[in-house]
């Protein structure tokens, strides 16, 4: 973990919030004429990008894990979708970012709460090594809420980054353990071509003979 050289000021989940705006088009439609749910992923990605770029400070922050976001209402044609981005925990180098998603009127303004999701992004240096950023300054009821919520979805990330941590370590053994089988067979299908060919060019080979036989004048 590099530190970097100047001591980072803290800053408020407010300085660094962002909020944007999407309306549902026809290209953002899945076959059930309903908002595709990919298109919110990206969505809620973009907008939690922006604001952990901008509460690090640095070109580089990337996503390293996406929580559960479940559809529960669906978004339709012509909807204005609103959302919100706001850094909810930070660690040394890492930033929990907290998306709401809301469905706008356009023409009264009312809102309704559609999805919320959890991201955490990690703030590179430019060797793609995670670096320190800003702590988290929390002077407010709410955001001290929502910091502790996040500490707990940490140890739940935790858990579950080591267990599938262990679980690609057992799948890669496994197919490395399968690999000298695939090569052998490969071997023995390449073995077997360079035969079939070598045996066709014989063919030929005896072919081009009886023909230059058959056409042979004596004098
Ligand atoms: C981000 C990355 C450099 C972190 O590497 P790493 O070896 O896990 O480094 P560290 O263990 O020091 O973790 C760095 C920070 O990320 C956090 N972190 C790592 N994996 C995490 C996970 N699955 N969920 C939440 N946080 C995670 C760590 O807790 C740590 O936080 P801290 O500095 O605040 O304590 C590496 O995982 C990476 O390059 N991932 C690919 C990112 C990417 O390409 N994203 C685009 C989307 S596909």
């Amino acid at each position: 973990m590099k530190f970097r050289s100047k001591k980072i000021q803290a800053k408020r989940p407010d300085e660094s919030q962002i909020m944007t705006r999407k309306v549902v088009s026809t290209e953002h439609l899945n076959p059930h004429g309903t908002l595709f749910g990919g298109y919110l992923m990206a969505w809620i990605d973009e907008v939690a990008f922006m604001s952990a770029r901008r509460h690090a400070g640095v070109p580089t922050v990337v996503t390293v894990n996406i929580d559960n976001i479940s559809f529960l209402t669906p978004l339709k044609l012509g909807e204005h979708i609103m959302l919100t981005a706001r850094v909810n925990y930070v660690g040394r180098s890492a930033m929990e970012i907290g998306v709401r998603v809301e469905k706008e009127d356009p023409y009264t303004g009312s809102t309704l709460h559609t999805n919320s999701a959890y991201l955490t992004f990690c703030a590179l240096d430019k060797s793609s090594k995670p670096v320190a950023v800003a702590p988290l300054l929390l002077d407010d009821p709410e955001d001290l809420r929502r910091y502790n919520e996040a500490v707990l979805r940490l140890k739940v990330r935790k858990r579950l980054k080591n267990h599938l941590a262990n679980k690609l370590k057992s799948s890669n053994k496994k197919l490395r353990s399968k690999t000298p089988d695939i090569r052998r067979k490969s071997e023995l299908w390449v073995g077997q071509l360079k035969n079939n060919l070598s045996k066709l060019t014989l063919r030929f080979e005896e072919f081009d003979i009886i023909e230059k036989v058959k056409s042979f004048k004596p004098f």
